[in-house]
């Protein structure tokens, strides 16, 4: 059959395309270990699969309001004002199929053919795709391992042109788990409104901070100027539920109906039964999402440990997140001149799967998740040493 101009033009997810290799490597019975999954290897906690249990054996099986439930859309905004006095409503929420479906319904609202949306580098791998089927143009902003990753108001000038519409921030990132500071975020914040670009803040991370850093969410921003900023947050990372498929976008209403018209003829509500879950989550005390945060800082030290014992890399500390984006670029050489054959070594040769960093706009680097034991974390980064050590540069 002949596909559609848009859908021929459109790239596989890396991140899923390495994973599906990873398995397929196992299932002829070979020893992988996968350090490239974006997700929790935490379960979901009991309490938020038991109210889900409750719904289905309370027969709460049908369809809901395509925004989503009432009550869903008001734990999402008491989330947005516990944590950052948003002030937010039940009206400036709409509850999408996963923090990945909000962003997409964003840009399909806010974006015109030939417009531009400025994506600083290392990104998110869906945001260029996602952009370019609006028609819109992904304009990249390259930032620096040295300069830990940071976009600044001075580089954003750079690319600035009549067409730029929006601005993606992501903080704490994946693939850096880079956090922006505060006055940095406001610099970036006070550029976006002096400008009028509108900024979508994927803040999917929130959550998952550690030690010396905090989350700035621009939620304050969002109150003061609402028709420039748009918060997008879900379920997946803070609470290990990835497969439930549940996330929430924080807009002013207009922009809300816009995504609810939008969601009413494509995919209605999300699950009934995950809407459910997600309200207990949501409601809970945290107390689960603690343990999970202490868990990811514990490894993320222990990998640093090691990774910082490398010689001729560069990997700016993450403080957020559970992934360490690695600029092994100066061990690049004949066997791999760039991210996407060092990781066919990796995989290949050592049973380690890892994401090039060309799927995430930076071909120096290669990006590891410690969403892993601490003893395949160990392991994991035992052998990518082991491939470094006997030679890029041959
Ligand atoms: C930065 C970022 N944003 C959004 C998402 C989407 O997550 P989900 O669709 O599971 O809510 C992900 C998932 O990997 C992510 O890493």
């Amino acid at each position: 059959m002949k596909i559609s101009e848009s859908i021929s033009k459109l790239k596989a997810s890396a991140t899923l395309a390495v994973s599906a290799r990873a398995m397929e490597l196992k299932a002829l019975g070979r020893d992988i270990i996968s350090l490239s999954v974006g997700e929790p290897d935490f379960p979901t906690p009991e309490y938020i699969c038991r109210a889900a249990k409750e719904a289905i054996d309370a027969g709460f099986t049908r369809y809901t309001p395509a925004q989503g439930m009432p009550e869903t859309r008001a734990a999402a905004a008491a989330y947005f004002n516990h944590f950052y006095d948003a002030q937010a409503t039940e009206e400036n929420i709409i509850i999408n199929n996963g923090g990945k479906h909000s962003i997409y319904n964003i840009f399909m609202c806010l974006l015109n053919p030939g417009d531009q949306a400025i994506i600083p580098a290392p990104y998110w791998v869906s945001y260029p795709p996602m952009v370019e089927l609006t028609g819109a143009k992904a304009v990249i902003v390259q930032t620096a391992p040295e300069k830990d990753f940071k976009v600044t108001p001075a580089m954003l000038d750079q690319c600035l042109t009549p067409k730029s519409r929006l601005l993606i921030l992501n903080s704490p990132s994946n693939p850096t788990g880079v956090c922006y500071g505060e006055d940095e975020m406001n610099a970036l914040a006070q550029w976006a409104v002096d400008k009028n670009i509108i900024v979508l803040s994927d803040e999917i991370y929130d959550r998952l901070v550690f030690g010396e850093a905090k989350t700035v969410s621009l939620c304050s921003w969002w109150k003061k100027h609402p028709e420039n900023f748009v918060i997008v947050n879900g379920v997946s990372k803070t609470f290990a539920m990835t497969g439930w498929r549940l996330g929430y976008t924080l807009a002013e209403p207009g922009l809300i109906k816009a995504m609810t018209r939008l969601q009413g003829q494509c995919t209605s509500n999300v699950s009934s039964i995950s809407q459910k879950a997600a309200i207990a989550a949501l409601s809970g005390d945290f107390s689960e999402v603690e343990k999970m945060r202490t868990a990811f800082e514990r490894r993320r030290d222990l990998a640093m440990q090691i990774i910082s014992s490398w010689p001729n890399v560069v990997c700016p500390k993450p403080q957020g997140a559970f992934y360490c984006f690695i600029d092994l670029h100066r061990h690049y050489g004949r066997r791999f001149a760039d991210s996407t054959a060092l990781c066919n070594v990796l995989l290949e040769e050592a049973g380690i799967a890892a994401v090039p960093g060309i799927a995430f706009g930076d071909d120096r680097c290669i990006r590891i998740s410690y969403a892993v034991s601490d003893e395949v974390l160990k392991e994991g980064l035992k052998r990518i040493s082991g491939v470094l050590l006997n030679g890029g540069q041959q």
